[in-house]
């Protein structure tokens, strides 16, 4: 059973301090935390998926299920947070879990992260090539179509090139270590806030009222069908909590840097539905590019021009945090020795961690690159909803079986917030499609062989087990 050994929340903390490879730099503050946090949320899922889920699912009602996935997310941050507070180290949910629950199941949620993160930086790779090659065609400029796009030889492409060099790219920036990463982050960030606001203020002078009705054109389970769209639109505040080790004041700064991205998120897009759906019929918007769309529609093509480059500049910091947050994975696992321990370590001069940096960026560019990975969005789903009841159980959990560990931020209403996160993630999580279930089940199944034969030769925790009597 020493599967289920679990690591003491004091000696992690202590190890993070004396690893031999050095330490993580303490860089980080509220603000570029809450920057990472809106850098990789606010994406594909406003400037793209809006305009199919209010033509399809949901109508104008799509406002509602912003608010509703907004309320889900939150329930799930305030869990993140007081983890955050109290455990302080890299790896979020991984790491919480191998506190909570034992190695065994740290090592599945760990493994449930590499999917979470790197699908979704391989499908927002493709995402931003497609908008990119928008943009360059808008100047007249083709890139030949056999290195267009992912391998489908009956379309007549092979590689995509474009997405190929963009992971390339932030791999190389993320290998430059978290401050210098970051300041570029927060600047593209700052970019992407500002043209959404363009959007709501351009935007608001054009709102027909008379829009918003029917208000629900697909009643109440087209509204909550819209809300899984949402809940892919939200995904993203969790990695803040990968950053942990390279922040300056971690108990407080996390907490409150998970909070404000979801705070700017939320406020982001619900004003962003409503005016979308304000500004255009809802049966047109079924289009790839909504957001742009709509300023067409009202003829401010000058702005819409911008809200192209925005979403461009926004869909990079998604690809940008999301890469980071799989090397900070990736260290956290390779430090425990779950997998080979070359990951965690440290680039002398940057501070980053090197292995980890490279091996990601190389696996996400192979994928986005090669595989045709659209139809992927609802595994990188099941695969968060998985790590956000996973973290919301291990907070009622560890407020029974450690009372005395210190927490600077506390989840209100405990166990009432947590059991109302594992119930709305749960009844979001069976409500995706079977084949969804089935290739979640088969990657845990890959886990669990990449454990036995490797994880639990290899893990620290066993080593150092074997040399001490510590129960
Ligand atoms: N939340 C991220 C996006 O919408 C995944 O692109």
């Amino acid at each position: 059973m020493s599967f289920i050994r679990k690591k003491s929340i004091t000696a992690m903390i202590q190890e993070k301090n004396a690893s031999s490879d050095g330490t993580l730099k303490k860089e980080l503050n509220v603000f570029d935390l809450t920057m990472l946090g809106v850098g990789c949320v606010v994406g594909t899922g406003i400037f793209v998926l809006t305009g199919v889920a209010a033509a399809q699912h949901a109508g104008p009602g799509l406002i509602l299920s912003f608010i509703l996935a907004g309320i889900v997310c939150a329930f799930c941050a305030l869990c993140y947070a007081e983890f955050a507070s109290m455990v302080p180290v890299s790896g979020s949910a991984y790491t919480y879990s191998y506190a909570t629950f034992g190695e065994l199941f740290a090592w599945i949620l760990g493994w449930d992260l590499i999917l979470e993160y790197g699908f979704a930086a391989s499908m927002v790779a493709s995402g931003w090539s497609g908008y990119f090659q928008g943009l360059l065609s808008g100047f007249g400029f083709n890139i030949p179509k056999a290195i267009s796009s992912a391998f489908d030889p009956s379309a007549g492409t092979y590689i995509d090139v474009p997405a190929i060099l963009v992971v390339l790219a932030l791999t190389f920036i993320v290998s430059r270590g978290a401050k210098e990463s970051t300041r570029l982050n927060s600047i593209m960030v700052i970019i992407k806030i500002a043209v959404i606001i363009l959007f709501i203020v351009v935007g608001a002078f054009y709102v027909k009222p008379s829009n918003w009705t029917p208000f629900m054109p697909f009643g109440f389970s087209g509204v909550v069908t819209g809300a899984a769209t949402a809940f892919l639109a939200y995904i993203g505040f969790d990695v803040v909590a990968t950053a942990a080790e390279e922040v300056k004041n971690p108990q407080k700064d996390l907490p409150r840097g998970i909070i404000w991205s979801l705070i700017v998120c939320s406020l982001l897009y619900i004003l962003v539905t409503a005016i979308l759906t304000g500004v255009v019929p809802y049966t047109m918007l079924d289009v790839k590019n909504p957001v742009a769309f709509a300023l067409q529609y009202i003829h401010q093509n000058w702005v819409a021009g911008f809200i192209s480059l925005g979403a461009i500049v926004g869909i990079t910091t998604v690809l940008f945090v999301l890469l980071f947050g799989q090397t900070r994975l990736l260290y956290a696992i390779g430090r425990d020795g779950l997998l080979p321990k070359k990951l965690a370590h440290l680039h002398p001069k940057t501070g980053a961690p090197s292995t980890s940096t490279w091996v990601t960026g190389i696996i996400v560019a192979v994928f986005a690159g090669l595989i045709p990975l659209h139809r992927l969005a609802d595994l990188v789903s099941i695969g968060t909803l998985f790590a956000f009841i996973s973290v919301s159980l291990g907070i009622v959990i560890l407020r029974k079986t450690r009372p005395d560990l210190e927490r600077s931020f506390k989840v209100p209403f405990v166990p009432v917030v947590p059991i109302l996160a594992v119930l709305s993630c749960g009844y979001l999580l069976i409500s995706l499609p079977k084949i969804t279930w089935i290739a979640f089940l088969l990657w845990l199944v890959i886990g669990l062989v990449v454990y036995f034969m490797y994880g639990y030769r290899h893990s620290q925790l066993a080593e150092q087990r074997d040399h001490s009597d510590h129960k």
